[in-house]
């Protein structure tokens, strides 16, 4: 590799499309950073099933999550896109920062709290508690410096700086310490129907979520449906109007136009012509990425060639990480 700096990134696949949070937080990013940095994207299937996914359908919607990313720009010659557990250093080193991670500063990670409460504590599995040491895994078998992500990956990334940190002092300098990029303006979108929320692929209700790979029609109706206010005025107000400021938000990063500037185009103009000039947007870049994630899915032997080229790319380098690691462990070599 050059001497560019790492970016490291994933998505779990833990629904059959990435919905527009995944986009606007981090997707859109790990395409316009992709040229300054040796990057590297990574569909993260172990962290999916941290939580019950249906053994039928996670093979494609890791299929369709690779080509969502390639669809949006990710180019797999240059970056590498690879699928975690295609490389089984990732679990390997897991396990070693399982050994230097505190019970009391696990329990800590607000995601696995939610999460946990979400399922009823006692269905949380120990694969859900141990999530973050994964990532930080994830992250600091590459030396990444760089993690493109929303606002909710901010505390497992200072794990992960943790981790490493204290792997540094205990048994010798061995990783780069990573820094999360998180764009403030987009960091949260929230769902259409419950603005207060924040937009996942595990949402209750369908109605509130944009997804990727749906149809613009879909899209369309589903936006021209979000929640707002009883108030008139078209301006960005977390507090007071926050389905407006969503709406506003979303827009702001699909037309890369500054939120002033949107405010003042819309002063004296009505919801119903946001929402229409959301939807407008939204499919004009949708629609295309959908066309080509369908026509990359159309030949999965093709698709899966490609993820296991970039498998062996990572693994490249992710396996004398994994030996520099155990051996500072001192852990017996195989001979
Ligand atoms: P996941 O799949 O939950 O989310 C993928 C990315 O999308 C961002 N995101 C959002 N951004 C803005 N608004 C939203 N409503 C929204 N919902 C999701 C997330 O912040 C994330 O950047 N734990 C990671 C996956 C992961 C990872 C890693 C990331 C595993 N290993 C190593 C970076 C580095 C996650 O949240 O996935």
């Amino acid at each position: 590799m050059s001497t560019k700096a790492t970016l490291f990134s994933g998505m779990a696949p833990s629904a059959d499309s990435l919905q527009i949070g995944n986009y606007i937080g981090a997707l859109q990013q790990w395409v316009e950073m992709q040229d300054t940095y040796n990057a590297i994207f990574c569909v993260v299937d172990l962290h999916a099933i941290t939580v019950p996914q249906d053994p039928k359908t996670l093979a494609a919607s890791t299929r369709t999550t690779a080509a969502q990313y390639i669809a949006a720009g990710i180019d797999p010659e240059q970056s590498i896109l690879f699928v975690q557990s295609h490389v089984s250093a990732h679990t390997e080193l897991a396990w070693i920062l399982n050994t230097i991670t505190g019970f009391g500063e696990a329990s800590r990670m607000t995601q696995f709290k939610d999460k946990a409460a979400k399922q009823g504590t006692e269905a949380a599995s120990l694969g859900l508690f141990a999530y973050p040491t994964l990532m930080a895994a994830d992250i600091l078998l590459y030396d990444a410096t760089a993690v493109p992500v929303g606002d909710d990956q901010r505390q497992h990334i200072e794990l992960t700086r943790d981790l490493g940190g204290r792997f540094n002092s205990r048994f010798g300098e061995t990783f780069k310490l990573p820094e999360a990029v998180i764009m403030k303006e987009t960091a949260r979108i929230y769902d259409l129907q419950n603005p207060e929320a924040k937009m996942s692929k595990t949402s209750v209700s369908d109605s509130g979520v944009i997804w990727m790979m749906d149809e613009p029609s879909k899209t369309a109706k589903k936006i021209k449906s979000a929640v707002t206010d009883d108030d008139r005025e078209i301006r960005f107000d977390r507090g007071a109007k926050p389905g407006v400021s969503n709406l506003l938000t979303i827009l702001s990063a699909f037309t890369s136009t500054p939120m002033p500037e949107l405010e003042a185009s819309f002063a004296g103009r009505g919801y119903g012509d946001l929402k229409s000039t959301v939807a407008d947007a939204v499919v004009a870049t949708f629609e295309p990425m959908r066309a080509r994630a369908l026509e990359l899915l159309s030949d999965p032997a093709e698709l899966d060639r490609i993820l296991s080229r970039n498998a062996a790319r990572a693994e490249e380098l992710a396996k004398p990480k994994l030996a520099t690691v155990y051996e500072r462990v001192g852990l017996l070599p195989r001979s």
